[in-house]
């Protein structure tokens, strides 16, 4: 029998992707390597039970593998030296997922000689091009399929026509309304009722974030400790960025805190509107920025406020991968060396306030900002300094005033501009020269 060509797919147990192996089985004449990326998701069903769902769907083969540790250690990390919130509102939960998932698609599709590479995503979301661009940047020789897009079968009811001829066993629950994707970072939910941008969320769409008006009445307080940016102790308990990412969700989500309702700009152009629980994401983001207010110097920080914008649209679009981000990876880490210390947030029916920071790289000089005694700064030197900080400016406004005193030139020259530039009100008397 002629050997057929390998495609791996990603695999995620449920009836796209299900139908998926069977599609590309059947119109492409391809053998299919399942994958399913362990990445802190909910699961419906265990994972032993999507691996065989995956076989039976005419898989020859399926791997699931726990991603966790790689998808903490070296991608959740990097959101947060980046503080990275897309459109200044969400930390990338999904976006941050798809390129660890590609790493091992890559890789198996190199454990196999496969040619081709295959997700599940639809043609209107930002997924399918986080997918496309970061196997073909591990690997530009891999061919990536997306039977999703490419197949006859558009809604749902017809989708599950086409399974149940071609024996991929269709869900006996009635499915969610929702569009649900989710990793320990947190949860993005979408359609149904919520493609209303007015309609209020119905609450029964949280899972890992409590209802604010029913968290408890009295504040809880937590200290994080970072070093060299990343969250590594709780309550001085030393966590690996895996358990910080998952007790932060307790905790935060346990206080109502972490909920996002969002409309936003995907990459293909259109606005979508999503819901967000992502607790966990939210407050260690907010504690590190606090922290770096404190340890950052004052140019360092300004240049990484925009440089933090460029790298979460970089992550949104599927960038990953790209130089540009990990250029903008290599700035952010410089800045993280001394980004050491402990900050101390409170929660409180879904308010996260940091109420404290500490560190020993703590650029905060109290003898220079104090108002009390033991002020050491030069308030002499203050005027000279704004004097010629603001020479430019003032210059600019002397010229403005005394060259729209004039209706000609001629009248102009005959009362020349003024060249005193001095910083105080009673010698500059421009207004008063130019009469
Ligand atoms: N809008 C988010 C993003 O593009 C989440 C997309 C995930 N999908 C979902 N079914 N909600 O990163």
């Amino acid at each position: 029998m002629e050997k057929k060509d390998i495609v791996v797919l990603a695999y995620s147990g449920g009836l796209d992707t299900s139908c998926c192996i069977k599609w590309l089985q059947e119109e492409l004449n391809l053998d299919v390597v399942a994958v399913v990326g362990e990445v802190g998701q909910e699961h419906d069903e265990d994972l032993d039970e999507i691996r065989a769902k995956a076989l039976r769907a005419g898989a020859i083969d399926c791997y699931v593998v726990d991603m966790r540790e790689d998808y903490a250690d070296n991608f959740l990390t990097k959101a947060i030296f980046a503080n990275a919130l897309y459109e200044n509102k969400y930390p990338l939960l999904s976006a941050l997922s798809r390129p660890v998932i590609c790493k091992y698609l890559v890789e198996v599709a190199h454990r196999y000689n496969a040619k081709y590479v295959a997700h599940g995503c639809t043609g209107k979301g930002n997924d399918q091009v986080r997918f496309e661009n970061s196997i073909a940047m591990l690997d530009p020789s891999l061919t990536i399929l997306a039977p999703v897009r490419d197949w006859e079968f558009n809604t749902r009811p017809q989708e599950m026509e086409w399974a149940a001829a071609h024996g991929v066993e269709v869900p006996t629950t009635q499915g969610s309304p929702y569009s649900v994707d989710d990793n320990m970072f947190g949860r993005a939910i979408e359609c149904g009722v919520l493609e209303d941008p007015w309609t209020e969320p119905p609450s029964d769409i949280y899972k890992i974030t409590v209802d604010p008006q029913e968290a408890p009445d009295k504040p809880t307080y937590v200290e994080i400790g970072f070093s060299a940016g990343v969250p590594v102790k709780l309550d001085g308990e030393e966590l690996s960025m895996v358990q910080m990412v998952e007790k932060m969700n307790v905790i935060a989500g346990g206080n109502g805190y972490g909920r996002l309702d969002m409309v936003e700009n995907r990459l293909v152009g259109l606005k979508s509107r999503e819901i967000y629980e992502c607790p966990g994401a939210l407050v260690l983001i907010e504690a590190h920025k606090a922290l770096e207010d404190l340890c950052l110097e004052r140019e360092v920080l300004h240049n990484k406020l925009e440089l933090e914008q460029k790298w979460a649209t970089q992550v949104y679009y599927g960038m990953w991968y790209s130089p540009l981000k990990e250029a903008i990876d290599a700035f952010m880490a410089s800045t993280q060396l001394c980004v050491t210390g402990t900050v101390r947030v409170k929660f409180y029916k879904g308010s996260c306030t940091v109420v404290g920071r500490k560190s020993i790289y703590s650029l905060y000089n109290e003898a220079l900002a104090t108002y009390g005694q033991d002020d050491s700064f030069n308030h002499q030197a203050a005027s000279g300094f704004i004097e010629l900080n603001g020479l430019s400016a003032r210059n600019w406004s002397a010229n403005r005033r005394w060259a729209g005193a004039h209706t000609d030139i001629d009248d102009a020259f005959a009362n020349p501009q003024p060249l005193s530039l001095k910083p105080s009100v009673l010698e500059d008397s421009t207004i008063e020269t130019l009469g």
